[in-house]
């Protein structure tokens, strides 16, 4: 299991962020979303342990969400403004892409107050991962297991930060274990996610870039 949390420094990503956050906020002020599930249940650490007793019967991917695709959602896409909005979300998350030679982006999401994704561990879609969150007031938090079966609960933060992170499947050739996270937020958050496949060498050098103004 790897986990590292970046200082985030790099000017032209701080920026290419920045643009997206104005526009993703400009859509959402626009849409009317509330949530219907309540979090508690799929956050809690009792479901947290069915999952893993599952072992490969959970396949990965989040079976409990409150949050919308920022590109794919319908909500948005209806919206009379996605039109002008959607290119320039578009080509900054590509900039991004390119500029960390992610091979793709995995997550762009928006979550509402109260919103939330289960305990899952993205074995489907192993990989070393960059993480971009955005949050209103730094009233949320993304929290994983531990080597040891530990929850660490990483706080958000009032803007923008950043997260490096290993996902294995279960068949990991170096035997890492599955990473189990969740989050859950009480005000707006985005998050981005990129992903570099496992033979990339490329993620390692990406920390020091992130962390320098330029
Ligand atoms: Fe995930």
């Amino acid at each position: 299991m790897i986990y590292n949390k970046v200082q985030l420094k790099n000017n032209y990503v701080c920026d290419r962020l920045k643009t997206i956050e104005d526009n993703v906020l400009n859509l959402v002020d626009k849409i009317n979303y509330k949530t219907k599930l309540e979090a508690t249940d799929f956050i809690s650490e009792k479901y947290c342990k069915d999952i893993i007793d599952r072992h490969v019967g959970h396949e990965g991917i989040p079976e409990k969400e409150e949050m919308l695709d920022i590109l794919n959602s319908k909500q948005f896409r209806e919206l009379e403004e996605y039109k002008e909005i959607y290119p320039i979300i578009f080509s900054e998350s590509i900039k991004l892409q390119e500029f960390l030679s992610s091979t793709n982006q995995a997550l762009f999401a928006y979550y509402p107050p109260k919103g939330f994704i289960s305990w899952h561990n993205n074995a489907n879609a192993p990989g070393y991962n960059v993480l971009f969150t955005w949050s209103e007031t730094g009233d949320g938090w993304f929290a994983y297991k531990d080597d040891d079966g530990k929850t660490i609960k990483v706080q958000d933060e009032r803007g923008w930060s950043c997260k490096m992170m290993h996902f294995a499947s279960y068949y990991d050739k170096e035997n890492r274990n599955p990473m189990y996270h969740a989050a859950y937020t009480k005000c707006k958050r985005i998050t981005m996610a990129f992903r570099f496949e496992e033979s990339q060498n490329i993620w390692n050098d990406l920390m020091e870039d992130l962390q320098s103004e330029q």
